[in-house]
């Protein structure tokens, strides 16, 4: 298991073409490289579509600021007759290092169910993947059941039932503050992220409760600092403000914003 260096991880989703795609991570690497000082304590890293991770992996090695890669999804099998799947195997031939598993997204549209991505986790694991939990509550389970239930059920539902556990992250992503410019606050951030570490470690043990947790939903460069500051919170899985690489590279600089 790593320790918890700061990731900052940028979801495209289903957007920028294959010529917007190659300008914005050479526009990244070279904003990131002019002042690799002021990056080097946390970990970059972007989710194009899948068709662009091969021209992204060929971009990336040739920079000196090394931006990690990571998949928007994965499929649970290894291979077959899955038409339209995405193979955890091809992926890692592509130096892919991260994939999301669970994102909102795809729970709400593609009916992700908790034993779908849970498959879906082994499947990385298999493939020397690292898997982004991605949890999160809908505004009414909100309003129901508090902020802490939901995003903790589907954690461990993801992560139950392995024989062993590898390397994982969580994103915490309040699916009312995704796209919507509607931010959670530090604190409830903060909070949500300790009870998530809280329930891992005690169902899994202290090495598993040590992995990264991030927030995702509406975080920009003004007010990334907030989530980050109070240490809880390991960085962040950001959407539409990743997409602009002088706004990604301003959160990627959130270190230069904490006033402690
Ligand atoms: P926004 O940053 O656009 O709210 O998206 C968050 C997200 O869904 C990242 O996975």
């Amino acid at each position: 298991m790593t320790s918890r260096v700061p990731l900052i991880a940028g979801n495209w989703k289903m957007n920028l073409d294959h010529f917007q795609a190659i300008a914005l991570i050479q526009k990244l690497s070279w904003t990131l490289d002019d002042a690799k000082h002021d990056y080097e304590k946390a970990e970059v890293a972007v989710f194009p579509p899948f068709t662009d991770l091969r021209t992204a992996q060929t971009l990336i090695e040739s920079e000196k600021f090394k931006i990690g890669l990571g998949a928007q999804d994965v499929s649970r099998h290894s291979s077959g007759a899955f038409t339209g799947e995405v193979s955890g195997a091809f992926l890692s031939k592509l130096n892919v290092k991260y994939v999301l598993i669970g994102h909102s997204e795809r729970r709400q549209y593609h009916s992700e169910t908790d034993e779908i991505l849970n498959a879906k986790v082994s499947a990385a694991w298999q493939n020397g993947l690292i898997p982004i939990i991605c949890v999160g509550e809908t505004l009414e389970e909100l309003e129901l059941q508090g902020q802490a239930a939901v995003p903790i059920a589907q954690a461990l539902a993801a992560l139950s039932g392995h024989e062993t556990l590898g390397e994982f992250v969580i994103a915490y992503e309040p699916v009312w503050a995704i796209g919507t410019g509607k931010v959670a606050t530090p604190a409830e951030a903060e909070a949500v992220a300790k009870a998530l570490r809280a329930a891992i470690t005690q169902e899994f043990g202290q090495e598993s409760g040590n992995s990264r947790i991030l927030y995702g939903g509406s975080v920009k460069a003004n007010n990334v600092a907030g989530f980050l500051a109070s240490g809880e919170v390991d960085g962040v899985l950001v959407g539409g403000a990743s997409l602009d690489a002088d706004e990604f590279a301003g959160i990627a600089r959130f270190q230069k914003h904490i006033v402690l």
